[in-house]
């Protein structure tokens, strides 16, 4: 596989990958979406801390480390678990200039969060753990109602289908506590019904610049 390093309208990074013809943010924003769609609308809406976050899809890491900067200005403690099948190569987490763009001071826990070993957890401060699963999402075990909060950042659904099926998303349910929500930038069709199969109660919100909606769904009875 390779990949490209491109500036986003924010003038943060992502990177693309021809072989899919795919970003791994909007290219409208890398920072900017995933403080959208997973900072404001999906931490911001824990009503419960210590809170534990999933996500699918570690990939450069910017949700994790947006996900530790508030935690840390918040003094709210967050235990965060995220599944990576394809870890990033350290010359490609160097293009990245998330802590440039957010918080310089923070740049070494950025890198930190990259260098974690894998499947343990990883203290990173007072109020964040981090425990980084390599692996594969279809095949991943995790404890029932245990989740506060999801993270679904995998590719989109035209690329990878087999990852946004009802089968992933009821074993995602089934991980996640009463009244936690899962957060996409997915609001394809196909999506929601698998996420309403499995399930979940939808919101469909607001997205950020250059997307017009996003979803959130939620473990209610
Ligand atoms: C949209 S990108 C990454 C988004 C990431 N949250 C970020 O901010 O960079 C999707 C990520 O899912 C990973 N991925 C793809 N297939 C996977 C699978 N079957 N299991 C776990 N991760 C997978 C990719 O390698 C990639 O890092």
């Amino acid at each position: 596989m390779t990949f490209q390093a491109v500036i986003t309208e924010d003038g943060s990074t992502t990177l693309f990958i021809p072989e899919l013809n795919e970003h791994y943010h909007s290219i409208h924003g890398a920072v900017q979406e995933s403080m959208h769609i997973f900072i404001r609308e999906g931490y911001a809406q824990i009503r419960n801390f210590p809170a534990r976050i999933f996500e699918a899809g570690f990939g450069t890491g910017l949700n994790a480390f947006l996900t530790f900067l508030v935690s840390e200005k918040e003094r709210k403690s967050i235990h965060y678990s995220a599944i990576e099948k394809f870890p990033l190569e350290d010359h490609l987490v160097s293009l990245l200039n998330y802590p440039e763009k957010t918080d310089p001071a923070k740049a070494e826990i950025f890198h930190a969060l990259h260098d974690a070993s894998w499947d343990q957890d990883i203290r990173l401060s007072e109020y964040f753990t981090l425990h980084k699963m390599q692996g594969d999402l279809r095949k991943v075990q995790l404890l029932d109602e245990s989740y506060d909060l999801v993270f679904f950042d995998a590719f989109g659904p035209d690329v990878q289908p087999e990852l946004w099926t009802e089968e992933i998303f009821r074993m995602l349910y089934q991980s996640m506590k009463e009244g936690a929500s899962l957060v996409t930038y997915s609001v394809k069709g196909s999506v929601k019904r698998a996420l309403k199969a499995a399930g979940f109660s939808l919101q469909k919100l607001p997205g950020p610049p250059g997307k017009r909606e996003m979803t959130r769904a939620t473990k209610k009875n």
